[in-house]
């Protein structure tokens, strides 16, 4: 096998399930009887900005009842020790991986905890509700701010830079995610056209689970913490 020396991680909904986040496209996938593609697009809030600010503003509020698994401890001490590239793609809006002390960090579809202004277009961080329509806290304008959230239809953020990092990759892994939403779900085959070896840790196989290389089927919580001592340990 070759050296690995550059290492890019995606992740998704299932690497935070065992710390009591719900997943998407699981059993729990109803919200008040909304699917998420009804609250998560910019028809939606166009729509119903009242009921689309409060579903984020429930989910914003429930983080601070869940604490970061054995899964996202891993990938920080992976972040930690890990002495070529890193790069740590989430798909998660949740800040779990940054609590586990996660550095090379992006969130490409966005942060709950962090609010954007429709008048002046400024993100600023953002730990309360919004739905009562507060002021921006760059300019002031009241009532015009929105969750720093990628809704399907939106581009996702570091599109460029997560690119770059596909194609220097030696390895790519990907963690708890269904394999259901484009440009992440692709990411696989950029990766492993340029050269990667390709690892998939899933509780279930993926959608896309045929175009890696290896498919390791359990919980993140056990699965995540096996390889990042494999990978440590040299
Ligand atoms: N350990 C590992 N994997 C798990 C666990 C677990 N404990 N629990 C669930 N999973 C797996 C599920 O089997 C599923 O394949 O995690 C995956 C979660 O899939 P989704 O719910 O579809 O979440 P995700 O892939 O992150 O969704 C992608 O879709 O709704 C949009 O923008 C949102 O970022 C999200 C994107």
């Amino acid at each position: 096998m070759q050296a690995i020396r550059s290492i890019v991680v995606l992740t998704g909904a299932g690497i935070s399930a065992e710390s009591g986040v719900a997943t998407f496209r699981g059993p729990d996938r109803l919200w008040e009887g909304h699917r998420v593609e009804d609250v998560a697009t910019p028809e939606a809030f166009a729509r119903n900005p009242v009921l689309v600010q409060a579903f984020y503003d429930a989910r914003r509020a429930k983080l601070a009842e869940v604490e970061p698994n054995a899964a996202h401890e891993a990938l920080a001490r992976l972040d930690a020790h890990w002495p070529g590239d890193l790069l740590i793609v989430t798909q998660n809006v949740d800040d779990l991986h940054e609590r586990a002390g996660a550095k090379r960090l992006l969130h490409m579809h966005g942060e709950l905890k962090s609010a954007w202004c429709l008048a002046c277009d400024a993100r600023m961080p953002w730990d309360a509700p919004i739905s009562d329509g507060p002021s921006c806290t760059v300019c002031n304008a009241p009532g015009h701010l929105r969750p720093d959230i990628v809704w399907f239809g939106e581009m996702p953020y570091e599109m460029e830079r997560i690119d770059r990092a596909l194609m220097d990759a030696d390895l790519f892994v990907s963690i708890g995610t269904s394999g259901a939403v484009y440009p992440a779900a692709g990411y696989v085959q950029t990766a492993r056209y340029a050269g990667a070896r390709t690892l998939e840790l899933n509780l279930e196989p993926s959608l896309g689970s045929v175009f890696f290389h290896e498919s390791r089927i359990g919980p993140a919580g056990r699965l995540v913490p096996e390889w990042v001592e494999e990978m440590l340990a040299g």
